[in-house]
């Protein structure tokens, strides 16, 4: 039922479509983040029009809220917010991580505290398979211990061995024909343990492999080197995943190292704050000088945001009035949406070094 077909490639950067039963996800693509069952601030169809095939929604926060069995009393995650397409739902692996909700980790399980109520809850790679079946999300995350880093290597191999062996037990529970099961590569910066881990997962036949742990505070060049000797061990037939990244420039830098899906909250966040992207760089819209600006944020951008003057846009943030989140959570992500279909145009085309070079020569030397 999930397949993935590679189009065509150019240099390091590929085209393909990933098939699933709820449709197509074109390649390089990127998918909004919908944490609890909404792009924040966003309706359904707004998101739809900004080019997007597959969202993504939290495992860790719709379990505490409103629950996975509350979910699937509403008819699932697709029923619930209205998104007919492709979901894919993280495991709730790095959440409990991130937000330093973790209490202990053993071979059994993560152990966290509820950010809402305190409550104890023990997340096995089994119940978040569980957890992903109730939601019916169309790609399920395996379970992976993510650390900090820097770490000490003895810190790093630990868990990379446990995510390992619980990526094992993620593939053993997942017992649905409709619901795909993707790894999650770790090990940090070092090659040695990227590889081992690549090649260890590629063995084991998921429906796609995500590259985990990267974007935690690392130098960019730091984050591309290693998707780079990371990518040439996951299976060529296979949808590659980067997890959490990034910025426009991150998106292109990675593509051209062979990563076909991304998701991040640096759009829709950045939009809530007032930022823009733009193929001149990022617009500050609370700045003073955009107040008298009669301009679009882009001339040839069909967003809501872009019908309205650069000025209008800065008065509604000044205002503290709720639509300027939604115009620019809407832009941002038509930004990258249109920057994802630009980018399949170019590779197709055989064109995508000479796109890319342009693409990073606009945003200028300290891009977003
Ligand atoms: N989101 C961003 N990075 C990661 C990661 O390493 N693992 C998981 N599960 N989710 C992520
Ligand atoms: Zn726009």
């Amino acid at each position: 039922m999930f397949r993935y077909e590679l189009i065509g490639t150019d240099g390091g950067a590929r085209r393909g479509v990933f098939h699933t039963p709820r449709g197509p996800v074109r390649t390089p693509g990127f998918m909004p983040v919908g944490t609890l069952g909404t792009v924040k601030g966003l309706t359904i169809d707004q998101v739809a029009a900004t080019g997007a095939d597959m969202i993504l929604g939290n495992t860790y926060h719709l379990r505490l809220r409103p629950g996975h069995e509350t979910v699937a009393a509403l008819g699932g995650l697709h029923k619930m917010c209205g998104w007919d397409g492709p979901i894919l739902t993280d495991s709730g692996g790095f959440q409990v991580f991130s937000l330093g909700a973790i209490n202990k980790v053993t071979e059994h399980a993560a152990t966290f505290r509820s950010h809402i109520d305190g409550a104890k809850i023990e997340l096995t790679p089994e119940h978040s398979i569980e957890i992903q079946q109730a939601l019916g999300s169309d790609v399920a995350m395996v379970l992976d211990h993510v650390i900090a880093l820097p770490a000490p290597m003895t810190q790093v191999e630990d868990a990379l061995a446990r995510s390992i062996r619980w990526a094992a037990r993620c593939r053993d529970a997942a017992d649905r024909e409709d619901q795909a099961l993707f790894a999650i590569v770790q090990g940090g910066l070092d090659r040695t343990l990227r590889q081992q881990c690549a090649s260890e997962l590629a063995a084991m036949s998921f429906e796609g492999y995500a590259v985990g742990g990267l974007s935690v505070g690392e130098p960019p060049e730091d984050m591309y080197t290693t998707t780079g000797f990371t990518t040439p061990h996951l299976p060529a037939d296979k949808p590659r995943y980067l997890m959490g990244v990034g910025t426009p420039r991150d998106l292109l830098e990675n593509i051209a190292r062979g990563i076909d899906l991304f998701d991040c909250v640096m759009p829709t966040r950045n939009g809530r704050n007032a930022l823009a992207f733009t193929d001149e760089g990022p617009l500050k819209l609370r700045n003073a000088v955009h107040k008298l600006d009669t301009r679009p944020l882009m001339e040839d951008c069909p967003c809501l945001a872009c019908r309205h003057s650069r000025g209008y846009l800065r008065h509604l943030f000044v205002a503290g009035e709720m639509l300027g989140p939604i115009l620019l959570s809407h832009h941002n992500l038509m930004y990258y949406g249109r920057l994802m279909q630009a980018t399949r145009d170019a590779i197709e085309a055989g064109e995508f070094e000479s796109f890319k070079n342009a693409k990073l020569a606009g945003w200028g030397h300290e891009p977003f």
